[in-house]
């Protein structure tokens, strides 16, 4: 397990141990718990526990490549599910209402508000979360680096459901132009104001993203 997933999954070093840029690293790469357990968000320390989404409805979802056998409750978002049943807490609650993004996640492909998405709708598909976009031998996906190279992040709350809404943004060809990327990018709201640098790091990453998905387009076909 390198840093970047032990800091996802567990404990992150006191901040007063970071420098920047090792700061950078952790948040970029989708842990943000640095900053959930720094901040404190209302959504995450309310009185009423989030549902953990067991149940008894038989699902199988891929999630990162893996498959899950899961048994659900029918009304559990995919986010508590992810997050609550999983471990996987890269995506984040912020509104649990559709308005930030910061929960986004892709769907076969597409990225959605998981918040707002039942996970039993998710039956049969593939999905895929912040933990899961790296490489196996643990390089981060470009999109990840563009974010640290244009220290596209603050508090790095927001930064795993703008980095996945960026992927898809590339992936659909709608960014071509900071005006189009500022558009196809408003459903993800940064607190911190650190559009700047997430705009520069996508126009940045694009080729590289789209690069990348050709050969995995190019890999499926053959
Ligand atoms: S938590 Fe899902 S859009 Fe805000
Ligand atoms: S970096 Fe703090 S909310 Fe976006």
């Amino acid at each position: 397990m390198n840093q970047l997933q032990q800091n996802a999954a567990g404990p992150v070093p006191a901040i007063h141990t970071l420098n920047r840029r090792t700061f950078m690293m952790t948040t970029a790469a989708g842990a943000g718990a640095a900053a959930s357990a720094a901040t404190g968000t209302a959504a995450e320390t309310g009185s009423a526990a989030p549902p953990s989404g067991a149940g008894s409805h038989e699902t199988r979802v891929t999630i990162n490549g893996k498959p899950h056998p899961l048994k659900l409750e029918p009304r559990a978002s995919l986010l508590d599910v992810l997050r609550e049943q999983l471990g996987l807490t890269g995506a984040k609650k912020g509104c649990d209402h559709g308005q930030c993004g910061a929960c986004t996640v892709h769907v076969d492909g597409r990225r959605v508000a998981s918040c707002l998405t039942l996970a039993v709708k998710t039956d049969g598909c593939a999905v895929t979360t912040i933990e899961g976009i790296e490489s196996a031998d643990g390089t981060l996906h470009p999109m990840q680096q563009a974010f640290l190279d244009h220290d596209a992040l603050q508090c790095g709350y927001c930064t795993p459901g703008q980095i996945m809404a960026a992927i898809a943004c590339v992936r659909e060809g709608h960014a071509t132009s900071e005006a189009q990327i500022r558009e196809y990018m408003s459903g993800n709201i940064c607190r911190c104001g650190a559009y700047t640098g997430i705009v520069e790091a996508i126009r940045e990453a694009a080729p590289q993203v789209l690069r990348m998905e050709g050969r995995m387009e190019g890999r499926r076909h053959a």
